[in-house]
This record gives structure tokens, sequence and C-alpha cells, in this order.
């Protein structure tokens, strides 16, 4: 072997071990379309999702149902109508769609097994009907309601790979038929993955019908190679008439779990050899990556940044939501803001406020209406959390009086002005009566970096 490809194989296991401590202990969601099941290929990529398990990734395994649902129909002759990209299923197709569905999820489950590896098919979805829509009875079609999340996580813990038929249950115990897609994107958020996969027969979203937002990258090969979250928001918001469209549909699901806090999600083609592994242990992304960068965009505050920042707050200043500040006091402490921009424009800001060695306050926390419920007011309390733990801060406190419920949400618990630092009690305002939330930077959020619980 030459000098150089020596070094190139050492880089490669270099990388590899890098990338198996970083994802140790993470959950990945894998949706894998039927039509694979077939390919020559596919024992290779069952091997590949083993291997991944074997180095401590917990893996879940959704088996998109659809082709082999096609199959059964046609066989036994039962025509249903499709609207809206929804399967609309009579009570009467109902046992064959439950076939189809627990067909795969067996086929994926005797792969596993000729692999070693320890599979459960279950029944931890709770859904309902979709019922009637714009005059349309979707009959046994469902959406999901609900996850049994402590018996999946139970299961990943004893070191099984459960496996999601695409069937849900009413709690009379009623099946229905339920989308693979929004399977795979409920159990991702619920289960706080850091990756979701869309393994596919396609080589990831190309570009070639799509209008393309500025600043999104294309490949030679026409494709997107990645987006980010807002970056996938704007496609879809320019797209609309495409929204029928089995690739619009997946970043749509990916963008909604980007900003229900995974961290990635690939879409990628399982009949190409080791696009999985790739995928995962190289830094180039091989099909379309929407991603979901925590601190994407977040930087710290300066001189310059005071108007807006003042900007930015004055509607929940004048709403009475946010204390009055005038530019003098933002200048004073101008090194504990931060900025969250867009194409450089500030559209949100935070601030954390050291006390003592242990105590800090988040403050100020304002996001743009234009940018609201996109996520960006949780990044910025992720961000200033993580802030805290390189200060080796301990307790985390905010003062609100209609903003509560939004952090309870984030983990904050309800507390008292004795816990607040002396001079922050003499400066309290009963007047306002702010309620007290506060919270602990214990040992999990230190290993289990972004999420906030
Ligand atoms: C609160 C605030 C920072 C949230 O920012 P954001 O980027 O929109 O937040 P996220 O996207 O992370 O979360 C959005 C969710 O929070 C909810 N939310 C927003 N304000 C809320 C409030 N006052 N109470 C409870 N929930 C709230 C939204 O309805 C949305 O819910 P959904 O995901 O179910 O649609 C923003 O609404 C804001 O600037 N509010 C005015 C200033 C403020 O309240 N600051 C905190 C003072 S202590």
């Amino acid at each position: 072997m030459d000098m150089l490809s020596f070094t190139d194989q050492v880089d490669t296991i270099r990388t590899a071990f890098s990338y198996i401590n970083r994802f140790k202990g993470h959950t990945f969601v894998i949706k894998i379309v039927s039509s694979l099941f077939s390919h020559p290929l596919f024992p290779l990529l069952i091997k590949d999702i083993v291997l991944l398990h074997k180095m401590g990734i917990r893996i879940v395994l959704i088996p998109g149902a659809r082709e082999r649902i096609n199959e059964i129909l046609k066989t036994y002759n039962i025509k249903c109508r499709t609207v809206d990209n929804i399967r609309i299923t009579p009570a009467e197709a109902m046992p064959f769609i439950k076939m189809a569905g627990f067909d795969v999820s067996n086929k994926l489950m005797t792969f596993l097994a000729e692999n070693n590896t320890s599979a459960i098919i279950g029944n931890w979805v709770k859904a309902r009907s979709i019922g009637v829509v714009k005059g349309i009875d979707f009959q046994s079609s469902g959406t999901v309601e609900k996850l049994k999340v402590e018996i999946v996580e139970k299961m990943l813990d004893e070191g099984l790979i459960p496996i999601f038929p695409n069937i849900g249950w009413s709690t009379t115990g009623k099946p229905y038929n339920i989308s693979s897609n929004e399977l795979a994107f409920t159990v991702s958020r619920d289960l706080h993955a850091s990756k979701l996969f869309f393994i596919t027969n396609f080589d990831g979203v190309t570009a070639r019908d799509l209008k393309i937002p500025e600043g999104v990258y294309i490949n030679n090969d026409n494709h997107i190679t990645q987006l980010t979250a807002p970056q996938a928001r704007n496609l879809l918001d320019l797209n609309k008439k495409k929204e029928k469209s089995k690739e619009y549909e997946l970043i749509n699901v990916a963008f909604n779990a980007c900003i229900n806090g995974v961290d990635r999600v690939h879409i990628i083609n399982g009949s190409i050899e080791g696009m999985l592994i790739k995928e995962i242990f190289s830094n180039r992304g091989l099909g379309t990556m929407i991603y979901n960068d925590p601190h994407e965009n977040i930087r710290s505050a300066s001189f310059a940044d005071i108007s807006d920042i003042i900007r930015i707050m004055r509607p929940a200043i004048a709403d009475g939501i946010l204390v009055p500040r005038t530019s003098e006091d933002v200048a004073e402490k101008i090194d504990d803001y931060v900025i969250y921009e867009v194409d450089g424009t500030p559209h949100a800001c935070g601030a954390l406020h050291i006390y003592n060695d242990e105590q800090a306050e988040i403050a100020g926390i304002a996001v743009d209406n234009t940018y609201s419920s996109l996520g960006i007011g949780k990044k910025i309390i992720n961000f200033l959390l993580d802030k805290a733990i390189k200060h080796k801060l301990k307790q985390i406190f905010v003062l609100t009086t209609q903003t509560s419920d939004w952090f309870v949400g984030l983990g904050f618990k309800r507390d008292e002005v004795s816990v607040l630092p002396q001079e922050k009690q003499k400066q309290y305002n009963k007047d306002r009566n702010s309620l007290i939330f506060t919270y602990t930077i214990d040992s999990v959020r230190k290993k289990r970096h972004y999420s906030v619980e």
C-alpha cells in the first residue's frame, strides 16, 4: 500500500472514531421505503443499521408500507381513493392494510434476526380518526395522537430495536391506517432523536422543478445537499403549488422535525451501497440534509446592535411583558446580550446577567413578530443555558408576568423570591409582582448538550 492511501485510511478511521463517540447513546429514527426490501443491496443496508446499533446508537425503525399496501389491495381487488396524498381507507380495506403494515415490519424483523439482532414490533401508537374534512370522510385513515414513550424508551434501554408498523389504535382498540412519514416525525420528536433518516429510492431532493431560495447550495447533479430549517421554511413557502409531491412532503416533515428539536434529517438513497454509513461518518452529506444548528445565527451583541435590541423589545415593553429598558441600560450590559440574526438583520435577542458563582438571570428575551413560532426563542434560551454551563453556574432564574407557560415548557420550575440573589431580591418590584422560575443545571444537561427538556 502506498503511503498516501495508508494516510487516507488512518484519517478515515480517526474520523469514524470521533463520530462513534459523538453519537453513542443518541437515538436515530430510520424510515425505510418498502420498495427497497427486495433490492439486492438491502441486506447490506441492514448490516449497516446493525453496525450502528452495536456501536451504541439507539435505533428505531419505521417501515414505509405504501408499496406493499398497493400490492395487497391490487391482489384482493380493493380500490381506495387518495385525497391530498392521503389514502381513504374503507373499513373493508383495513384488514389488508394491517396485513401489509405487519408484513413489512416482520420482514425487517427477519432481516435483523439474520444478523443476530433483537427487535420488537408493537402497538405503541395511539391514533384517532382523521374524520370528515371538507366533506370528505377519510373513514379508517387516522392520525397519530400519542406515543407510549416510556415503553419505547425502556425497550431501547434494553438494547432492542423497536419497529413501528403504520397502524395506530384508538382508546377502544379500533385500528387506523396512519402515515409512516407522520409516524417518523412523531417518533423522532417524542424520543428526542438526534437524527431522522428517510431512506428512499431517490437521491435526495432535486432542485429541477422547485423555486430555490437565495443562498441554498445546489450540487452538480442538480440536488439540494443541505437546507437549514429557516431555508426549508422558505423553500416550502415558495413552492406551495408542489405541496402534493413526495419531496415537498418530506421537506415539510423534516422542517417540522427540526423545529421540534431533531438536530438533522437526512433524505438518502438506500439503493446505493453504504449510503447510510457515508452520510453519518463523513462530513460530506450525500443526499439532502435538513438541519437545525442550535447556535446557528446566534452571536454576542455589540454596541452597534443596541438600536435593534430596543426595536425588537419595543412591542413586548409596550404590552408590559418586558420591563422598559433605555439604550443606556442595554449599553451598560451589552456583553450579556446575544442576537439572533438572518442575513445580517437581528430578529431576536436575550441576555444572561451573571450575579455570582452560581446564579444568573435570563432576561430581555424577545423575538420579532414576523419570526415567531420558529423555535428561535427556544434557541436563544438554549444558547444562554450553554453559556451558563460554560461559566459553571448552577441555577438560572427568570422573572416573568405573562410568559410562564413558555418557560415551564422549556424545563423551568416555579420558585420563590427568596431563591434570588440578595441584590435581585432588593430590586424586586412588588407592584409588578413577577413570577419567579428557575432552571437547575444538572449533570444530565451537561451531558445532553442542546436539548432543553
Ligand atoms: C415568548 C417568545 C420569546 C417566544 O419566542 P418564539 O421564538 O416564538 O418561541 P418558540 O418558537 O421557541 O415557541 C413558540 C411556542 O411558544 C408559544 N408561546 C409564545 N408565547 C407564549 C406565552 N407567553 N406563553 C405560553 N406560550 C407561548 C407559542 O404559542 C408557540 O407554541 P406552538 O409551538 O405550540 O405553536 C416570544 O413570543 C416573545 O418575544 N414574546 C414577547 C416577549 C416575552 O414574553 N419575553 C419573555 C419575557 S420573560
